[in-house]
């Protein structure tokens, strides 16, 4: 179970450091800034299959599984014990055409090479990258990741993108099946610029049902942080120059939001990510953020905002400041159908 006490409460997101923002790390560097951050304290992992080299602009083998392998040796030469670190991963997307296979039998496969990937023997939080569509398809989904759990290969299960219908709904079928505590972790964005989940019932679910919740991209993909600027060039292969909130007039007008903000964090002493970041802490105490950097000084940085309390009138003075409303949506509708993300 994801708790502060056990594994704090700043997690690292493992996906840049493959590739996907711009350039991953090389396999050295990789290592060695897995093995910088458990030294920092990070004890929170959180990658997927398919966080590959092939996101790093190249083309797919169809081997997925890089980050996850590079992720596990950097935690193996870190010599640190097992029970002290919380590793979470995902299944169902396939690197070759990026489309999605929930079936039981893949997700069985899937998670069997991700604890060889990982070289573990569990998996903390096993997460369906994905939701499937139908209520049939998501029972034959549960039902394998219950039983990957009684084989104690994953100690929970995890969702990602889903709603709070979803949400309680699973938690329901589980507890129905006295494994009450089988959801573990419900990870959706989350961030500044980023609110639904305050407002559509993920998050208030969440915390009635006791299910941590992780904000993935709680930087809003490095929008929250003081590197870009309307000067700002997307090399080959970043997969957010295809995101309508980086492009065109929505990127700067978001660039104007983000200055405010910015300029705020710094009145107050901190940077704009760890304004960023102590906002999400803020927000619950079942919220555990992810962030992701291929940077060792940024990944202290961001561990800054644990320093940092925002007072009522700080909060407010915050949502005055995205109360000019961020532009465009977080994915183009063609993502949004084909990755049965939740409204
Ligand atoms: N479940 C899902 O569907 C899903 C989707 C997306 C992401 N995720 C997870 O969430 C994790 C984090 O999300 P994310 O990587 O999309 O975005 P993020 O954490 O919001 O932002 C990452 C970006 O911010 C930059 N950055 C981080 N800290 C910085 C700092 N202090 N100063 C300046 N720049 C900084 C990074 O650049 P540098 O690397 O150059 O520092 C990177 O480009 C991922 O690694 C992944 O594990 C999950």
């Amino acid at each position: 179970m994801l708790t502060t006490h056990q594994f704090g409460r700043i997690g690292m997101g493992c996906m840049g450091l493959s590739g996907n923002y711009g350039h991953g790390l090389s396999h050295h560097d990789f290592v060695a800034l897995i093995k910088d951050a458990v030294s920092l304290g990070i004890r929170i992992f959180d990658t997927a299959d398919c966080y590959d080299e092939t996101t790093n602009g190249k083309q797919s083998s169809g081997a997925s599984g890089h980050n996850e392998r590079l992720l596990g040796q950097g935690l193996r030469e870190s010599n640190i014990v097992r029970s002290e670190l919380y590793i979470a991963s995902k299944c169902g997307f396939l690197t070759t055409d990026w489309s999605l296979d929930l079936s039981p039998e893949h997700i069985r496969k899937a998670c069997e090479q991700s604890l060889i990937n990982l070289d573990t023997t569990y998996i903390d939080t096993y997460y369906l990258h994905r939701l499937p569509k139908t209520k049939s398809e998501l029972i034959k989904c549960l039902d394998m990741l219950a039983t990957l759990m009684h084989e104690n290969k994953i100690k929970q299960i995890g969702l990602s993108e889903a709603s709070a219908k979803s949400i309680e709904y699973t938690h329901r079928y589980f507890k129905n099946l006295g494994m009450p505590h089988a959801i573990g972790a419900i990870e959706n964005e989350f961030s500044l610029f980023t609110q639904d989940v305050l407002h559509n019932g993920v998050l208030a679910a969440c915390q009635a049902l006791g299910i941590a919740f992780v904000p993935y991209s709680p930087l809003c993909r490095g929008l929250l942080t003081d590197t870009m600027s309307k000067d700002f060039t997307f090399s080959n292969g970043d997969f957010r120059e295809f995101l309508p909130r980086f492009q065109g007039d929505n990127f700067l007008a978001n660039l104007k939001i983000k200055e405010k903000l910015a300029l705020f964090a710094k009145s107050k002493g901190f940077t704009l990510s760890q304004l960023a970041l102590a906002w999400l802490v803020s927000q619950g105490d079942f919220i555990f953020p992810i962030p992701g950097s291929r940077h060792l000084s940024r990944l202290q940085e961001n561990l800054g905002a644990l320093e940092i309390t925002l007072h009522a009138d700080d909060l407010q003075h915050i949502q005055e400041i995205i109360a000019d409303q961020v532009q465009g949506d977080r994915y183009t509708a063609d993502m949004r159908e084909a990755q049965h993300l939740y409204p």
